[in-house]
């Protein structure tokens, strides 16, 4: 598994599998196992997603050493602020059943974010989180976690797909060291992404799939991926992706399917800050 350097020096695998979507836990904990088996170390889950436990026993069922895996969860916006991240933190480890994450993500970027990190940061310093990040965070409100702090966000994890390629946020991270996840690298499937003419063309020179050339073409602009599925044919066919490689022409045809908007919703709109809010409230 190629692997990228975060920038405290932890060895982060370049493609893992998310959970988003997969509340049931049979479902969830076969599909994790799955993953497991075809060779994915990478898994992203939340406390959001109410899936923590299944990820946890897949984890130990599946007999891997703990320190092959790379596990990632989130904090949710119920629990932001010092002493609530504390113990979101505490039950995301109680959950998974580790004594320790890879990496912890501030979900969202609503709320006392600053009491969170200083939680995060406390975590991070005593070991049982092995790096901090944020996701959904624009350049700016990464840039306020990074002078109020001391430990800066490893990694940011945002919407990334073929139709909104973040450029100038990647120009952003990369100057400042935080890698760049994506997420939602098949767009969820909007736009018809998965009959995509341009993707299923280059594909085609390479006898690989619509979804695989995303993959590959984040890859190759050193961002981390982390398709789901629940199909034990299409989490083998996500993983094969690193036996060929796009050319130049092939990284500037998929550039021009860029509209540079979000096919989800903005996190700046006023409206988006209301509807989460009223999740909680
Ligand atoms: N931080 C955040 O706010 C945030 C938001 C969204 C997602 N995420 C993370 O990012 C991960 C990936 O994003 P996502 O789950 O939203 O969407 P996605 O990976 O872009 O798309 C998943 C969809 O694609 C289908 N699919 C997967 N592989 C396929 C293939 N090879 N061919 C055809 N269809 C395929 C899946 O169906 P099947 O399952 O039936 O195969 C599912 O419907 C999440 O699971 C989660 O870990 C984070």
């Amino acid at each position: 598994m190629k692997t990228i350097k975060l920038n405290n020096g932890i060895e982060m695998p370049i493609l893992g599998f998310g959970v988003f979507q997969v509340p049931d836990y049979k479902e969830c904990k076969q599909s994790v196992l799955m993953a497991l088996k075809s060779g994915y170390r990478l898994i992203d889950t939340a406390a959001a997603y109410q899936n923590e436990e299944a990820v946890g026993d897949a984890i130990k069922e599946s007999g891997i050493p703990r320190q092959e895996i790379f596990l990632t969860t989130k904090l949710w916006i119920d629990h932001n602020g010092y002493e609530a991240t504390k113990k979101a933190i505490d039950t995301s480890l109680n959950n998974l059943k580790v004594d320790y994450l890879d990496l912890y993500l501030i979900h969202q970027p609503y709320g006392d974010v600053h009491g969170s990190w200083r939680a995060m940061e406390e975590y991070y310093k005593n070991g049982k989180i092995k790096a901090i990040g944020v996701s959904n965070f624009q350049p700016d409100r990464v840039m306020d976690i990074i002078v109020n702090h001391t430990v800066k966000p490893a990694v940011n994890q945002i919407e990334t797909h073929v139709f909104h390629q973040r450029e100038e946020d990647h120009a952003f991270m990369k100057e400042n060291g935080i890698m760049h996840e994506s997420w939602a690298p098949f767009a969820e499937g909007k736009k018809d992404f998965f009959s995509n003419k341009i993707l299923a063309d280059i594909g085609e020179n390479y006898g690989k799939s619509v979804a695989q050339v995303a993959l590959r073409w984040m890859i190759q602009r050193d961002v981390v991926v982390i398709p789901k599925s629940v199909n034990e044919n299409r989490i083998k066919e996500n993983f094969n992706v690193f036996d060929f490689e796009l050319s130049q022409g092939d990284m500037n045809a998929i550039k021009s399917l860029d509209t540079k908007e979000t096919l989800f919703f903005s996190h700046r709109d006023p409206e988006t800050i209301k509807w989460f809010a009223s999740m909680i409230n």
